[in-house]
């Protein structure tokens, strides 16, 4: 009984709030919320009428072996066939109708993607996700990670890539799932209907950190999202005291910065989540840890026992140097 409680809040909470593919806060979970609505009362009402009828067969049954009469009475009842009529009819009228619900809603989906007004591609690898916006004009282009902020309202076009093995593309709240194959290019639309922060999480199993390799989405009106996207084409911030300062010549001339990119700084490599903006972030480390100085400090000091198995590499830093690397890395807002 203990053990079915805690199955039952697993289940109420997991499926509530940020991740929740009932909120229908997009357009087309707001269409997979109504069709699975029309499946479940279809499905319930053929559901009960078959219960019905077997629980009415298995009484009729009973009455019938009392005599010998009665059964022939029973056996050759006049009220079998239109019965068995109706219910066949019935059974296609459900099947059609399904169909139908099924198509509109097809219909109805792709009609959200057919004119985005927003292009990302967002890369997936082990275990966290790239995320670039495209713009025809290279100055205009933002690079991100691990979050995703997307104006209300605005149809998107995501095209999805992945540079190692087969991830799946799923914010619950938006949208359904869409896998991210190595050398093949995928896409998904989102159409946001309401602002608020909602939790993406990798659908396909890819590997020991698939549970944490998350993202951040940020749904909001278009004038914070183009207040966001502005502060996004800064360069990363000078460092402002000497502590900062010395972290900033760590992290661009030592290890980071082979793989980690730095806008506005010497650190240019593209492996791993870019760092430009790293501090306005609400997580790190693709959702597995929630962004503050703690957090920070056990990340940068041992990647390896926060996340095992995860690319970065744990360094050994001495005590000056992580604390100048966190002081650098919280001033990226
Ligand atoms: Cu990426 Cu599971």
């Amino acid at each position: 009984m203990q053990r079915g409680g805690a199955y039952l809040s697993l289940c109420v909470t997991s499926c509530a709030g940020v991740q929740n593919a009932f909120g229908g806060q997009g357009a087309e979970d707001a269409n997979f919320v109504r069709l699975f609505a029309v499946f479940m009362v279809v499905c319930t009402v053929m559901y009960l009428i078959v219960s019905a009828a077997l629980v009415i067969a298995v009484w009729r049954r009973r009455q019938a072996t009392r005599t010998i009469e009665d059964r022939k009475h029973h056996e050759t009842s006049a009220a079998t066939r239109p019965a068995l009529i109706v219910w066949t009819v019935l059974i296609a009228v459900g099947l059609v109708g399904l169909t139908i619900a099924s198509f509109f809603t097809d219909r109805s989906n792709a009609a959200n993607g057919s004119k985005p007004r927003l292009s990302l591609t967002v890369t997936a690898n082990q275990w966290w996700w790239d995320v670039e916006y495209n713009s025809p004009d290279a100055s205009k282009i933002v690079r991100t990670a691990n979050e995703i902020h997307l104006p209300v309202g605005v149809p998107a076009q995501v095209t999805l890539k992945s540079n190692d093995v087969i991830h799946s593309f799923w914010i619950p709240n938006l949208a359904g799932k869409q896998d991210l194959i190595p050398g093949r290019v995928t896409d998904a639309q989102l159409l946001p209907r309401k602002t608020g922060l909602f939790r993406g999480q990798c659908a396909e199993f890819c590997g020991v950190q698939h549970a944490q390799m998350a993202l951040d989405v940020t749904v909001e009106s278009k004038a914070d999202f183009d207040r966001w996207y502005a502060a996004q084409l800064q360069p990363g911030r000078p460092p402002a005291n000497p502590l900062q300062l010395a972290g900033y010549r760590y992290v661009t001339t030592r290890e980071c910065s082979s793989c980690h990119n730095i806008s506005g700084t010497p650190a240019g490599g593209h492996v791993a989540p870019d760092l430009t903006h790293f501090a306005s972030r609400r997580s790190i480390a693709a959702g597995a840890l929630p962004m503050n100085r703690g957090n920070l400090y056990g990340w940068v000091a041992d990647p390896q026992s926060q996340k095992p198995g995860n690319h970065m590499p744990t360094v050994g830093l001495a005590a000056n140097d992580l604390h100048a690397i966190v002081a650098y890395l919280e001033a990226l807002k």
